[in-house]
């Protein structure tokens, strides 16, 4: 496994910011491993809130006491955490019921009031043992192959600032993520790149993504382990809190 991961790292140094894959016609290797569903979860609870009637000031003083209303109308949030992620085995961490991604991606929605939003792929084809899957993501990048993803994006013109985070696959984003940015329209919003790794940090997802979404503003990105993200949460939390700060979060 160690070889493994240092031909990713090495690969990745070659190739961040250049795009320089060739085509290969390949076929992805398929699995058993389970389809799960998109979820938007944490929606705001608009739909519990009331909304109360405008009244004349001499009417509303009247029922100042009586009848104050008792509950204020929530706002819809307008940002939005996007995020792929995988289970299984994963380079340091071993097996993983919950991905190092979806792990900081929670933490950025529950700092946030951000809803969230998990990317899964429509054909499941991702193998869940480490080596395998690097292989399928190396195919996948060198096709540069547009994996489609499962379901429909929540409705993106509710949302002004949108998070974006992925584990770092060979270098890069995976390609499904490119895949998102193409097939949804990101123009006019702020964009917030994250990713987890085991080494190559950021590796340039922000002038990657910015290169996919040239009408959107790019933030600041935050890179953490995905060791941190598993099995040192409190460290990996301060990171995220620190970094929301100077987002203005
Ligand atoms: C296919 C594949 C390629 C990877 N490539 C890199 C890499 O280039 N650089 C790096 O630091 N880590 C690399 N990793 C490690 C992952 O980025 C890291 O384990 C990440 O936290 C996994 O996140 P997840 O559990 O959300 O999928 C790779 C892992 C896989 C499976």
């Amino acid at each position: 496994m160690k070889k493994g991961i240092a031909l990713i790292l090495t690969a990745a140094l070659l190739l961040t910011g250049c795009g320089g894959a060739s085509a290969q016609a390949n076929t992805p290797e398929k699995t058993d491993a389970a389809q799960e569903e998109a979820v938007v979860t944490e929606e705001a609870s608009a739909d519990e809130a009331q909304q109360t009637e405008a009244q004349e000031p001499a009417a509303a003083a009247e029922n100042a006491v009586a009848e104050a209303p008792q509950e204020t109308t929530a706002a819809a949030s307008d940002t939005l955490v996007l995020y792929f992620s995988r289970t299984g085995e994963q380079y340091v961490v071993g097996v993983i019921d919950k991905g190092n991604t979806a792990i900081i991606a929670e933490m950025i929605a529950e700092q946030t009031g951000a809803d969230l939003f998990e990317i899964l792929p429509a054909d499941d084809h991702y193998p869940m043992t480490y080596e395998a899957l690097t292989d399928v993501a190396k195919q996948e990048q060198n096709e540069k192959a547009r994996p489609e993803y499962s379901g429909t994006l929540p409705d993106l013109s509710k949302y002004s600032t949108i998070f974006i985070g992925s584990p770092v696959w060979w270098g890069d984003w995976p390609m499904i993520m490119y895949t998102v940015f193409e097939n949804n329209d990101f123009s006019g919003k702020t964009l917030i790149p994250f990713s987890t790794h085991e080494g190559s940090g950021l590796s340039g997802f922000d002038k990657k993504l910015a290169g996919a979404c040239p009408d959107s503003t790019i933030g600041k990105g935050l890179a953490i382990e995905g060791n941190d993200a598993q099995n040192n949460q409190e460290k990996a939390r301060e990171s995220v809190s620190s970094w929301l700060a100077e987002l203005g979060f």
